[in-house]
């Protein structure tokens, strides 16, 4: 396996998803980590929920770089990422009872990267709160509020631990943060000397949080930019999807960073022109978690069975997932907004039950059809009706095929249709969890 598929990953590969996240990225990064010098997980923060099954387990990674489990690789969290560096240690340490390695020598973290704490999580439930009926369902991480301090220049980094001077930075963000929430909570008239965080607390625990990662801190792009430099393999591993995009995704139903390619270079340094490829990873039917519209969502028996067959539930908040028919519209504007340019996609034995699959090949929007979209504005989307498409299903266990050529008549059929709908080729099919399960297609 080793020699025949080397040559795809060489070079600057990113991983990313032109969709709503959730689509396999995890397992594809665990798959290809065996021709990496280098893993980066580059956006994004523990909203993510990366599943890798393996021989060591069952896992779901939340801020280690899914390259983690090849002992020779360098995983990288890098600089535009945010940390909450409680569950960070957390993971570390579970993975470690596991059996897993992990030091300064295999998982670096950017001292530039914005560390969450506690208020971001606070300030995230508060301002959901606020936002009633119209919330986001944001995964309630404190991403949000931790970009927004790093976009206003405030809040704590990485780096920040390994100061002297931590403590006193830290009081003083207390107070401007005990001070926020309070506002944000409407309690700024009451008298109360009720503090919301327990600064010794804290402190106490962030004593663990420097004994563990303290040599893991350091300036990443050095790391980076040697092994670019000496033409070494670098994969970036993006958390989310383009359709979550900050900038260009369906605003304001999105996740607060990058997730495709511009994401990468942002906080690699490495420009978008110096990537090989750019792989979406994309499920053979689509889901969503969260708020805003959805085309495809089916709330119907097959959307129960894509739920249940596909273990659709949040890795990080146990969500159901919503789940409806591949919505090629928005997986086009998705890998176009993230500079995709081919296809790994995942969980096509979901579909092997099904009599009949469907494909949304466009959508009507008052009365106008659409086959390519030029924004996800939620008004616009939310009033998308989708053109579906039938065809045939194949009703044959494709789990326990390894030869893509033995794949059945019609489920070669679907790939070559979504393939040609997409306008980008499918190189990877993958049938189940496990390394074993990837199909290279050509
Ligand atoms: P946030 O990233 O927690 O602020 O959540 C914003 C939106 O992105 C919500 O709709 C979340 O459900 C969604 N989201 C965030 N992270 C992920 C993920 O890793 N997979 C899928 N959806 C996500």
């Amino acid at each position: 396996m080793k020699s025949s598929h080397a040559s795809f990953w060489k070079g600057v590969v990113v991983v990313t998803d032109p969709a709503w996240g959730d689509n396999g990225k995890g397992k594809v990064i665990d798959v290809a980590s065996e021709y990496a010098n280098v893993v980066v997980r580059y956006n994004g923060g523990p909203n993510a929920g990366h599943t890798v099954r393996n021989s060591y387990g069952e896992f779901g990674l939340h801020l280690v770089p899914s390259g983690i489990f090849h002992p020779k690789v360098i995983n990288i969290i890098s600089t535009k990422v945010v940390v909450n560096p409680f569950s960070l240690v957390e993971e570390i340490e579970n993975l470690q009872k596991k059996g897993v390695k992990i030091s300064g020598k295999n998982l670096l973290v950017s001292e530039g990267a914005h560390l969450i704490m506690p208020w971001h999580r606070k300030r995230d439930t508060l301002a959901e709160k606020t936002r009633g009926g119209s919330a986001i369902g944001t995964t309630g991480q404190g991403i949000g509020p931790a970009y927004e301090d790093r976009a206003s220049r405030k809040g704590l980094r990485v780096g920040d631990l390994l100061r002297r001077n931590f403590e006193e930075l830290f009081d003083r963000e207390l107070v401007w943060q005990e001070r926020l929430t309070r506002v944000m909570d409407g309690n700024e008239a009451k008298n109360s000397k009720e503090q919301y965080y327990d600064r010794d607390h804290i402190l106490k625990d962030f004593k663990k949080v420097r004994a563990l990662l303290s040599p893991m801190i350091k300036n990443t792009l050095e790391v980076i930019w040697k092994n670019f430099d000496a033409g070494k393999n670098i994969l970036g591993e993006a958390g989310q999807g383009a359709l979550l995009d900050l900038d260009l995704g369906g605003y304001p139903f999105v996740t607060s960073s990058n997730p495709g390619v511009a994401g990468f270079s942002i906080s690699t340094g490495i420009s978008a022109k110096h990537v090989n490829k750019v792989i979406g990873v994309l499920k053979a039917y689509t889901t969503r978690v969260g708020g805003g519209p959805m085309p495809t969502e089916l709330h119907d028996e097959i959307g129960e069975h894509f739920v249940k067959e596909g273990r659709e539930f949040g890795v990080t908040t146990g969500r159901r997932r919503r789940c409806g028919w591949i919505d090629i519209p928005a997986m086009k504007y998705g890998a176009r907004v993230a500079g995709v340019d081919r296809i790994a996609m995942t969980k096509l034995d979901i579909l092997d039950k099904l009599k009949e699959v469907k494909i949304c090949v466009g959508y009507t929007v008052n009365g106008k059809k659409y086959k390519d979209i030029t924004t996800f504005d939620p008004e616009f989307i939310s009033r998308a009706k989708p053109i579906l498409e039938k065809m045939k299903g194949w009703q044959e266990d494709t789990s326990k095929i390894r030869d893509i050529k033995k794949l059945p008549k019609n489920a070669k059929k679907y790939i070559e249709r979504v393939e040609a709908l997409l306008g980008l080729p499918i190189n990877i099919v993958s049938v189940g969890p496990d390394r074993e399960e990837t199909m290279y297609r050509k």
